[in-house]
């Protein structure tokens, strides 16, 4: 009988363990197959946390108000993302050595990184 309700225990106990994590994984693959070109990641990274200055372009000489603007970099002549190679994407390096952006400005959170990091290596499809 102790070993029928520690098996109904048990059950309780697993059940939303299991089904917690069915669900987290169902998440997790909706998440990757969000389809990722420049417009989401203008919409969901860049306007909001760029854009005041490379959008609106009151601050900076770096536009990324279009596809090839944001590729092509601003003053500093090189190009501000190149497809496929996140380590040398100043778009990316810049916020990962916490450049930009500047003057304590809210940085991306965790998963809008995650979005830019997974489109410049998927060759940043347009
Ligand atoms: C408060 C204004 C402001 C915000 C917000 C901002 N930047 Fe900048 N950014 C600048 C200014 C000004 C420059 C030009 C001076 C410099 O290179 O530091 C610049 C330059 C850059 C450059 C170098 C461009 C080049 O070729 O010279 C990159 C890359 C860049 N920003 C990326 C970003 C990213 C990515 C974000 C958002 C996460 C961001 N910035 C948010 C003001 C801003």
């Amino acid at each position: 009988m102790q070993k029928f309700a520690l098996l109904i225990a048990f059950m309780f106990v697993f059940y939303p363990l299991v089904h917690g994590q069915d669900t987290k994984s169902d998440a997790e693959q909706s998440k990757r197959s969000t389809v990722l070109n420049f417009e989401v990641i203008k919409t969901q990274v860049l306007m909001p946390y760029c854009g005041s200055c490379h959008i609106e372009m009151d601050e900076s000489e770096y536009s990324m108000e279009t596809y090839e603007s944001l590729l092509e970099g601003g003053e500093s002549e090189e190009p501000g993302i190149i497809p496929g190679d996140l380590e040398n994407s100043p778009v990316w390096t810049r916020i990962d050595e916490g450049d930009m952006p500047p003057d304590n400005l809210p940085a991306p959170p965790e998963d809008k990184l995650e979005l830019l990091k997974r489109w410049i290596e998927a060759g940043a499809p347009k």
